[in-house]
């Protein structure tokens, strides 16, 4: 029930209606003990898979862990202090990849971040679909966690998710629970776009 009072705290008031999976996401920290069923996770891969992207390039790639095994530990170990409290209980920990260079002219590809992000959104939008919550992080280390998934040069983790269903705010500490117990907040529209 009190997950449910957060979900309340998190819907935003839309200035214009959108669709119910935009205004249902939000990034929590608080996660139940419930594992993801390797299935629904793919569904998630599936849906970054039909993201668009420059030349068709999917210039994504995806290294994931479930909790309770030592892939998780070595991802969470990449973590950022405080990043660390709040995603013991997470049930997947994905690093976000991008190939910085077209496969057919190894020359950089100026959109690869912009196609992960597309990717990360499509994601993300199907975990909401499934009641599987997400919540990004940069705090991560980015030499380390070159090392842990042995990357080469041409593959940058841009950032690490921590997947999960939703938790009980009153399960996380300060400043956490303050953080999840905040409603959302955004520029308005009219301070992001200009009519020419
Ligand atoms: C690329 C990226 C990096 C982020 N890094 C972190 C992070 O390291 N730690 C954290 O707690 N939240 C992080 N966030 C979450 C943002 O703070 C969050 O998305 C933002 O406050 C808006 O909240 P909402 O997602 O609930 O709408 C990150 C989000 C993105 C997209």
């Amino acid at each position: 029930m009190k997950a449910v009072s957060t979900l309340q705290i998190k819907t935003p008031e839309t200035e214009h209606d959108v669709h119910s999976l935009i205004a249902k996401r939000w990034s929590p920290r608080s996660f139940s003990e419930q594992a993801i069923a390797p299935d629904q996770l793919n569904a998630l891969f599936e849906a970054a898979r039909w993201s668009a992207s420059a030349n068709n390039e999917q210039p994504w790639e995806y290294a994931y862990a479930h909790k309770g095994t030592p892939g998780f530990d070595q991802l969470w170990d990449c973590l950022m202090p405080g990043n660390q409290p709040w995603t013991q209980k997470a049930a997947v920990l994905v690093v976000t990849i991008q190939r910085n260079t077209f496969a057919k002219t190894s020359k950089t590809n100026p959109w690869a971040t912009h196609d992960l992000g597309m990717a990360n959104a499509q994601l993300m939008l199907q975990a909401a679909h499934l009641d599987i919550y997400g919540h990004m992080m940069a705090g991560f280390d980015s030499n380390k966690t070159k090392e842990v998934l042995n990357l080469s040069d041409d593959q940058r983790p841009v950032c690490m998710i921590a997947l999960g269903y939703l938790g009980e705010a009153e399960a996380l500490e300060e400043p956490y629970l303050s953080r999840e117990l905040s409603a959302r907040n955004r520029l308005s529209i009219n301070q992001f776009t200009r009519e020419l």
